[in-house]
């Protein structure tokens, strides 16, 4: 059971559940081609955008396996919306979770998801009492490989064509941190 206290405040970063009136914001960024090129659904339109944060607004506990924390991600000094970041119970018995981040563009470059995914590492591990917390993504997904490594996950996996997304064969990668990894990376911090 994971029921954190909203919001959560990092340095630059405002976590916090999904309300009703974040639909204008989410669709200026689930409805871009550049964003969805690598996640395994397309550009989504108003209506579509509209179903998902409907469920968006309920997630932000987590009960039992299979349930998906999903938090809108604010900048501080702005409060404007600008991505999500997630955690999804895959297993009870093996302690496992999966983590993973949307940000629009206008906002990437500037550590961002790395940062709001840090809560969602700390929150897997030091709340729900996790063993190992993965992400995966496409191949061809360099932006997102590129944060898992500075979470300081492990690169594991790089499966060939191991599933048809969008109508093609695509790789998928998985990269992973174990609890006493995240333990002691957090003791070698200043
Ligand atoms: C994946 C995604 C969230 C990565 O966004 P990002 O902005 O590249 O990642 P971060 O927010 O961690 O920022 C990292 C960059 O900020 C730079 N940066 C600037 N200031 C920084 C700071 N204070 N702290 C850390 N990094 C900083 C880093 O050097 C890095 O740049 P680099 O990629 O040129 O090395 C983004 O590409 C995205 O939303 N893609 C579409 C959705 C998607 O594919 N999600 C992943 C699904 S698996």
């Amino acid at each position: 059971m994971l029921r954190p206290t909203y919001p959560i405040d990092t340095a630059r970063l405002r976590l916090r559940p999904f309300r009703p009136d974040d639909l204008d914001a989410l669709l200026g960024i689930q409805s871009r081609d550049d964003v969805t090129q690598f996640l395994y659904w397309g550009a989504r339109t108003r209506d579509a955008v509209q179903t998902a944060l409907s469920e968006r607004v309920r997630q932000n506990v987590i009960h039992r396996e299979g349930d998906k924390l999903i938090l809108a991600v604010e900048r501080r000094d702005t409060e404007v919306l600008i991505g999500d970041v997630n955690l999804v119970w895959l297993s009870r018995d093996n302690r496992q979770d999966e983590t993973g981040f949307v940000l629009h563009p206008d906002h990437h470059g500037n550590g961002f998801a790395r940062e709001s995914a840090e809560v969602m590492l700390r929150l897997g591990f030091e709340e729900l009492e996790l063993h190992r917390i993965i992400g995966r993504c496409d191949g061809r997904n360099t932006a997102s490989t590129k944060v898992m490594e500075k979470l300081g996950m492990r690169h594991e996996a790089h499966f060939r064509q191991n599933e048809i997304v969008k109508g093609e064969w695509t790789d998928e990668i998985v990269y992973a941190l174990l609890a006493d990894e995240w333990k002691a990376r957090q003791s070698r911090r200043p």
